[in-house]
């Protein structure tokens, strides 16, 4: 089939959804999603949304806070854009139906977490993504000029390499004209054709074997944007969530929210010993690059395989009203944590790299805009602030807005002469046994060499091993035909490359990339 639309939003959450809610208003809007609609990284977000909502807290205070976390690496424009910009965007997700927790007094229940100085995550209880996406997902719906597709996976995106034109990195003129997609219910693939094309396809958390992130988090949209030959940046930069609940069956892991230490708990080794004062001034409130590393090394230093959290000491009030689904969720499997300590680990949770984009959401490539954790702003530099990337996504997705409304006005035709997908000689996919061991060992690599505490032996060893895999599954490629899965895999294969290729550029250690052979100059 082919299709023609104003505005083709690759994704459906936080930044997808509410995007498309602001371009809905002057044009027609798909949005594709590869999964059920609510199925996202924004859905299972627990902690809540950073903004400066009164006094004593200020945007200087935010920004300060987010370039000290970003370990001297953010683009100080992004950040001073996204924080100043913070309270309209808040007051839009209320306006559309988010209900953020209030206290008596009706001022907002505020919270603290790693690296903030103020109370200022605005939070429902501890499944703010949750309520988020349900407010946009209703009103989406509801939209007449927004369609809504589930199941549909995007393979790739349509350029001048499809008109049989030579697409190099060096072209300055690269433009995206849609995107072929697959449509899992019906097998088929179609062709797409957009003026305006937005990524908001999220993160790249399966990239390791220990991830927060739901199994959707295959890192496709930067991988799509590298083979169209856009720019990517910052890709060694993967944030590592200091405190997943420690249950090795489960898959993707269970958050505990940085909002129970901002709360009062406590990190201890199995001895019940408190251990971060060790490590920073700051202690549970360091930021997060800074705790996984404690926790890494302290599960090291004594072969623990977790350590726990200690919120025996958090009124239960507290823990009942603000963490109910924590509460539960530990219940279930016989933890009591009124009375019990939380077993942890760190796990992969975020990516601060990604699609390189301006001040308005633009990508490298013309037509195609990038938004939420797909995109790099520059706002995270070396290690992102808790809390910032809901914040991030609205704000970037609102910029795109603005920019593009222009854009579309400005493009008049479709690109009539893309030809549609060509799956002669593809032969079908008997040894689809392949691609799941083969994403086993691609997590296992990435997580023994390209973790939490890195080196140029074991950055060498898994650019090694990767390469391998690369030649292997691109053979399978050009002869199967395509599912879902295989895609994934070669998109989680790009995605590795890209993370291990700029970490082995980088010399030292900064933020969320840490060198045993380049120490930290202080
Ligand atoms: P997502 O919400 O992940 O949406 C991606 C969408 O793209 C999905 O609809 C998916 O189906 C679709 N998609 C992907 N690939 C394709 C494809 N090939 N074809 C079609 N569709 C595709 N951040 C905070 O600021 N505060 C928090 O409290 C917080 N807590 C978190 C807790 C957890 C457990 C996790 C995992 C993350 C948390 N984060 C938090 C991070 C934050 O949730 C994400 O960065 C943010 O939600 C990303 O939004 P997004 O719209 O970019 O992507
Ligand atoms: C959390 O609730 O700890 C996650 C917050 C975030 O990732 O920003």
């Amino acid at each position: 089939m082919r299709y023609k639309v104003d505005f083709l939003v690759i994704g459906s959450g936080i930044a997808g959804l509410s995007y498309a809610l602001k371009v809905a208003e002057y044009g027609k809007v798909c949005v594709l999603t590869k999964a059920d609609a609510s199925e996202s990284s924004t859905k299972y977000a627990q902690g809540g949304i950073a903004a400066v909502m009164y006094d004593p807290d200020s945007y200087e205070k935010h920004i300060r806070d987010t370039l000290v976390a970003g370990a001297g690496l953010c683009d100080e424009k992004a950040v001073r854009i996204t924080i100043t910009e913070s309270t309209e965007r808040i007051k839009e997700l209320i306006e559309w139906g988010t209900n953020f927790d209030k206290k008596n007094s009706g001022l907002f229940d505020l919270a603290k977490e790693g690296g903030h100085s103020e109370f200022r995550i605005l939070h429902h209880q501890d499944n703010t993504g949750f309520e988020i996406e349900r407010a946009l997902l209703e009103r989406a719906r509801n939209h007449p000029n927004i369609e809504l597709k589930e199941n549909q996976f995007t393979i790739d995106l349509l350029t001048q390499h499809h008109l049989g034109e030579k697409v190099t990195r060096h072209r300055e003129d690269i433009k995206c004209f849609g995107a072929y997609v697959m449509n899992k219910t019906q097998g088929s693939i179609d062709t797409y054709l957009a003026k305006v094309t937005m990524i908001c396809t999220g993160g790249l958390g399966n990239v390791y074997n220990t991830t927060t992130n739901p199994i959707i988090a295959t890192g496709d949209g930067c991988a799509m944007v590298h083979r169209a030959k856009g720019m990517l940046k910052d890709m060694e930069f993967v944030q590592f969530h200091p405190t997943s609940l420690y249950n090795p069956t489960e898959h993707p892991s269970f958050l505990i929210t940085e909002a129970m230490r901002g709360s009062g708990g406590i990190l201890k080794n199995l001895n019940g010993e408190a251990f971060m004062g060790k490590y920073d001034r700051r202690q549970e409130l360091a930021p997060r690059d800074i705790v996984a590393r404690a926790i890494d090394t302290e599960m090291k230093l004594r072969g623990d395989d977790y350590v726990f959290l200690d919120c025996r000491n958090i009124d239960k009030n507290e823990i009942m009203h603000h963490f109910p689904n924590i509460y539960a969720k530990c219940l279930e499997i016989g933890i009591n944590i009124t009375k019990d300590m939380i077993p942890v680990v760190p796990a992969a949770h975020f990516s601060c790299g990604g699609i390189v984009v301006d001040e308005n959401a633009r990508t490298t490539i013309q037509n195609l805009y990038a938004a939420g954790e797909c995109s790099r702003t520059g706002l995270h530099g070396a290690n992102r602030l808790a809390s910032n990337s809901l914040l991030e996504s609205v704000v970037y997705s609102h910029r795109a807005f603005l920019d593009s409304t222009k854009k579309v006005r400005q493009t008049e035709d479709f690109c009539d002469a893309i030809p549609d997908w060509n799956d002669e000689g593809m032969v079908l996919n008997e040894e689809i046994s392949l691609v799941t061991q083969t994403e086993k060992e691609l997590q296992l690599i990435m997580s023994n060499y390209v973790g939490i505490i890195r080196s140029d032996l074991r950055l060498k060893r898994a650019f090694d091993r990767i390469g391998l895999i690369y030649k292997e599954t691109e053979e399978l490629y050009q002869r199967s035909v395509l599912t879902p899965k295989l895609c994934e895999l070669r998109n989680l294969i790009a995605n590795s490359y890209l993370i291990i290729k700029m970490a082995m550029q980088r010399k030292e250690s900064v933020g969320l990339h840490y060198s045993i052979d380049y120490p930290p100059k202080s």
